[in-house]
């Protein structure tokens, strides 16, 4: 019997290819990460040996996601077509890293998920596992059975006795972790139905949100932020405050048409309080320590770093080598930067920093003015000479 290493999250598909490669004659050992969804170990366990796996891991990643991942993205101010700050594509490396330990803790040659043919988990998985180890074998049972749809496979599921609380009805397909909620399908494929407000999780409707404003304060040092509201929190504690604080304020909702890997336009919306609240503060403090080559230039670096995380391309060479030119841009990136949420807004209020390149002397139109107005007239003939004939 050759054994599988499956990424399993125990709803309707992963429950099915449990039961499909049993079938087929794999020894099944799953492995589910709570990167911040909701998560009953026991459950799942229950599940995966109930539908046909012989063993199971279940590992709570949030930490290691939040420090490893989610932190260098923040750093890259990492947002993919202007409205998806990548909390899916940034989960999928982490889990085919742990499918590539596992299978090699258990010596097994396969390693398998329960991804779509249509979808970008599944080359960003299938991606990571060939980078990490190129001797897996990968199977996608969804890539080549004749379950195509969600109805199939509930009756498939009905006929194998495999417990399921889907329903044909379902809504929407649902992604969540810490950094983010991504909601698709059912009425949002028509592009002319708004997402009704049962589809979002973190985030209160613009209506509901409350008519006062709410102000928070964040610290980072070195481009990370290791305080809020003046408290000292680890990051990950930073991350769930702010997906309340946020999803109370209406904040971080978007809806996006995007260029999946496959080539394929799709509708999606997400919901990312924290994500959009961090990145927003990250940006403001850079505005203040950063030169304005090293902003530019790092504006089209963060442009290439969200399209190699997008596509999953988290280990590959040019990825690792750009994290070392966004580490080193972090090294003056401290201080403290207030915003306030209001009514789905992030509005910046106050900006901190001891390594601040702004000057109120050079700046102001004031009488303490320090700029020496002598000085404007040569640098303008000198700096238009290159246009002039
Ligand atoms: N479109 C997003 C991405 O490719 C999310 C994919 C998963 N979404 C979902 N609703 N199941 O990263």
């Amino acid at each position: 019997m050759e054994k599988i290493v499956l990424a399993y999250s125990g709803g309707l598909d992963t429950s099915c290819v449990v039961t499909y490669l049993k079938d087929k004659g794999f020894d099944v050992v799953c492995f589910s990460a709570n990167l911040g969804s909701e998560f009953e170990p026991a459950d799942l366990k229950q599940r995966a040996l109930q539908t046909g796996a012989s063993k199971i891991y279940v590992k709570d990643l949030r930490e290691e996601f939040a420090n490893k991942y989610i932190l260098i993205a923040l750093k890259a101010n990492s947002i993919y077509e202007d409205k998806y700050v990548l909390s899916t594509a940034l989960g999928r490396p982490l889990i085919a890293k742990y499918l590539v330990d596992i299978a090699k803790k258990e010596g097994a040659k396969y390693v398998g998920h329960g991804c779509s043919a249509k979808g970008n988990d599944q080359v960003r998985i299938d991606v990571t596992v060939k980078l990490l180890n190129p001797k897996l074998h990968i199977v996608a049972p969804l890539r080549e059975w004749e379950l195509t749809s969600r109805e199939s496979e509930i009756e498939y599921a009905k006929q194998k006795k495999i417990p399921i609380q889907a329903t044909k009805e379902k809504i929407y397909s649902i992604d969540k972790n810490i950094w983010g909620v991504s909601i698709e399908a059912g009425i949002l494929e028509d592009l002319n139905n708004e997402p009704k407000e049962d589809a979002y999780i973190f985030t209160k409707s613009l209506k509901e949100a409350p008519d006062k404003p709410q102000y928070v304060e964040i610290d980072f040092v070195v481009g990370v932020p290791v305080k809020i509201n003046g408290k000292q929190k680890p990051f990950l504690e930073i991350i769930e405050e702010l997906n309340t604080l946020g999803g109370r304020h209406a904040v971080g909702r978007t809806d996006l048409i995007e260029d999946r890997t496959v080539g394929i336009k799709s509708r999606e919306v997400y919901e990312a309080p924290a994500a959009w609240i961090l990145i927003k503060a990250h940006q403001e403090l850079e505005s203040l320590v950063l030169d304005k080559d090293t902003l530019s230039f790092k504006k089209c670096i963060e442009l290439k770093y969200s399209q190699l995380i997008y596509q999953g391309l988290w280990f590959s060479p040019l990825k690792l080598s750009l994290d070392a030119f966004i580490e080193k841009t972090q090294s003056k990136v401290t201080g403290k930067i207030t915003l306030k949420l209001y009514k789905g807004n992030i509005v910046v209020s106050k900006r901190n920093s001891s390594n601040a390149l702004y000057k109120k002397e050079l700046a102001t139109y004031g009488v303490d003015d320090k700029f020496d107005r002598t000085d404007a007239k040569g640098f303008i003939n000198i700096f238009s000479m290159p246009y002039i004939k």
